[in-house]
Parts: C-alpha cells; structure tokens; sequence
C-alpha cells in the first residue's frame, strides 16, 4: 500500500538572538526564572521588515535539497502559521511563487501550536489517497509580531523560527498515523484576540497580542498529551518500547519531560531544541525534527512520534517510521 514517507527536513532561524539576559533588562524576569520554569535560554526575533515567507522560503529550501527534488516536483504546499504576512494570499501561495511553483493547490493551515501536525496529517491523506505525489510542508512563525513584550509571564515564551519537511509516495512504511483533535471551549486560556473580523485587522495599539493563563494550559497540556500518546499507541498496536524517539512540541521543558515520562522514555530519546529558540508555535516540532536528523540521531528506520498541544485548544499526534 502507498505510505507517505519523509523525504528530506529543514530548519532556519532568524540571526538575531535574544537571551533571558537581555529580556531582563526590559521586564521584570531572571535567567534563573525562565530556565527553571521552561527550559528556554534564548530565542531568535526576526529582524524588521523580515516575514514568516521569509523564514519559510529559507526552511522549504533546505528541505527541497535534503530530498534531493525540484520545486518543480512538488504538487502540495501547506504552510501551518498563526502568523501570516497577509491576509490573503495565503502564506503558502506566496510562498509557491517564491519557489516558482506554478498551479499544484497552495493553502495556509491555523491550528497554532499543532499547526505542523495538522498539515502533515493533511499531507500524508493527500499522498495515501493519489491526490499528491510530493508534499512540501512547513511550519513557520513570527510569534514576535503577536507577543506583548510589556507581559513577563508570556513574552519570555515565545520566538520566531521555521521547518519544513517534503513528503512523498512510498512502497515503505513513512507515516504510521495522525490523531487530530481540537475543543474550542478552551478559546479563552490561551489567544491573540487582534482579528480581520472582530477588529478590522489583526492589532490595535497594543492589544490583541498573546493572552495565557499559564497554569491551567500546563495541567489541560500535561493530561491531554498523556491520553494522545496513549490514543496514538493503541492505534498502532504498539508499545512505549517500539518508539525510539519523541518529538514534542517545544513549548516548556517540564511539559515534554512528563509526555517523555509517560512513554517510560529517558531524555535522551527525547529531541530538545526548546532552549536555543523558545516556542515557536508551528515551527517547533519540524524544527527540532530537523535537528535530530542532521546531527545523526534520528535515522532512516527509526519510530518517532510527534506530538502538540497549543491554543484553541488544538492537540495531535504524528507516529511514523523515518
Ligand atoms: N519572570 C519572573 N516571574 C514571573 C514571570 C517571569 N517571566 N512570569 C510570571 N512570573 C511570576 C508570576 O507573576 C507569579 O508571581 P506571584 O506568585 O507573585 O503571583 C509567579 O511567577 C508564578 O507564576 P505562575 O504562572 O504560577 O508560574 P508557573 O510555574 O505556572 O510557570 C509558565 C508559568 C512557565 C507560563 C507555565 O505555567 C507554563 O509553562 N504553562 C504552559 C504554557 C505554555 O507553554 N504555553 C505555550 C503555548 S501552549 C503550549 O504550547 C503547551
């Protein structure tokens, strides 16, 4: 049976760096505070007038040659961003003609911090089904845009970044399952209510930025992911043995260490990039996939599960063979 299977990864981050250090010098935080409570040591900020098709035409790139493929090969674009450079076109069209692909269908996908899973679920149906043959899909974000720099207990969260990854057709096992979920009765506990319809556009003088209520969010994400993981499992017919490697979500160090304890997984099978870029929403996990293949850790045959928690709420797992 035809599987959707991982081509090639790729990753950018924007060069500025923005340690807890400096943060400190503008609301009132610490190293230690952050360090301890999230796992986060600093983030990138892109510079001004430099967009999320920026950061993603950089990613998608890096992923094309990792695959070994033309833009010309691809037949699916889907950018997963809570923050897009327009209204419309869709980031992901603009993001086609960056690349010179010309008429295979283009769309954005907004499941926040699940964004990425959404659209690689959405990717593999696509592929499974005929519908695609070559998928390019990327999470990329510029949470900066959208942060309240003046609130310590959201500002020092967040950060800017991209992945991407190209999925194709395949004879071998690629992605096992998707589980997506959502419950928008938890609309208020985590959101950016700037909006086209409600606010004529996205901001207003400082309002509409990113609202949390930090502590309900851990304990709904900590609960939650435990029942994905489990749901995840089931479905597969598989135990927490078979998994060789977690990709979380890189939100909060504490969150990812108990989905990983849950698994009976020993930190060093967990992918952890969330220090050197914060939570950057859609673009976490094909960032840190990124990374773990690079570096060699995750390789060709490996058991990895992907899984997010994020506003709406949203939350989602990926399982699938490398
Ligand atoms: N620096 C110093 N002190 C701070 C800061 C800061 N940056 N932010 C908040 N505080 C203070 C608070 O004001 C509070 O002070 P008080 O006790 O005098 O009232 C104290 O620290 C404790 O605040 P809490 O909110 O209880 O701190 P908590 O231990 O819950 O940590 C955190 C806060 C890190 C936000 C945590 O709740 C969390 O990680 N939640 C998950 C949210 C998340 O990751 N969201 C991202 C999107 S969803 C997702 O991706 C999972």
């Amino acid at each position: 049976m035809t599987s959707a299977r991982i081509l090639g990864t790729g990753s950018f981050l924007p060069e500025r760096v923005v340690s807890n250090a400096e943060l400190a010098l503008t609301v009132d935080t610490s190293d230690e505070w952050i360090v301890s409570r999230t796992g986060i040591r600093e983030r990138r900020i892109v510079a001004a007038g430099e967009t999320t098709c920026d950061l993603a035409e950089r990613a998608a790139r890096q992923a094309l040659d990792a695959a070994g493929c033309l833009a010309s090969d691809i037949d699916l674009v889907i950018v997963a961003t809570t923050t897009p450079d327009r209204v419309f076109p869709g980031t992901a069209c603009l993001l086609q003609e960056r690349l010179g692909i010309h008429g295979p269908a283009a769309f954005d996908v907004q499941a926040v911090c699940t964004g990425f899973v959404y659209a690689l679920g959405i990717a593999e149906k696509f592929i499974r089904t005929g519908s695609a043959r070559r998928a390019l899909v990327v999470g990329a974000e510029t949470m900066s845009r959208i942060v309240d720099w003046k609130d310590r207990s959201t500002c020092v969260l967040f950060g800017d970044g991209a992945g991407a990854v190209v999925v194709g057709m395949s004879d071998e096992a690629g992605i096992l399952s998707s589980h997506l979920h959502a419950d928008g009765a938890y609309k208020e506990l985590l959101t950016a209510t700037g909006g086209v319809s409600s606010r004529g556009t996205g901001l207003h003088g400082g309002e509409g930025l990113i609202t949390m209520r930090g502590n309900e969010v851990f304990r709904m994400a900590v609960t939650t992911l435990d029942a994905l993981v489990g749901e995840t499992l089931a479905a597969n017919d598989l135990k927490q043995s078979d998994i060789r490697w977690l990709v979380p979500h890189q939100a909060n160090i504490r969150i990812i260490a108990a989905t990983a304890k849950r698994l009976g997984m020993a930190m060093d099978q967990v992918i952890v990039t969330v220090d050197r870029h914060g939570n950057t929403s859609a673009a976490s996990i094909p960032l840190a996939f990124d990374a773990g293949v690079r570096d060699g850790r995750i390789q060709r045959g490996d058991v990895v599960l992907m899984e997010a928690f994020g506003g709406g709420f949203t939350w989602g797992s990926v399982l699938l063979r490398y």
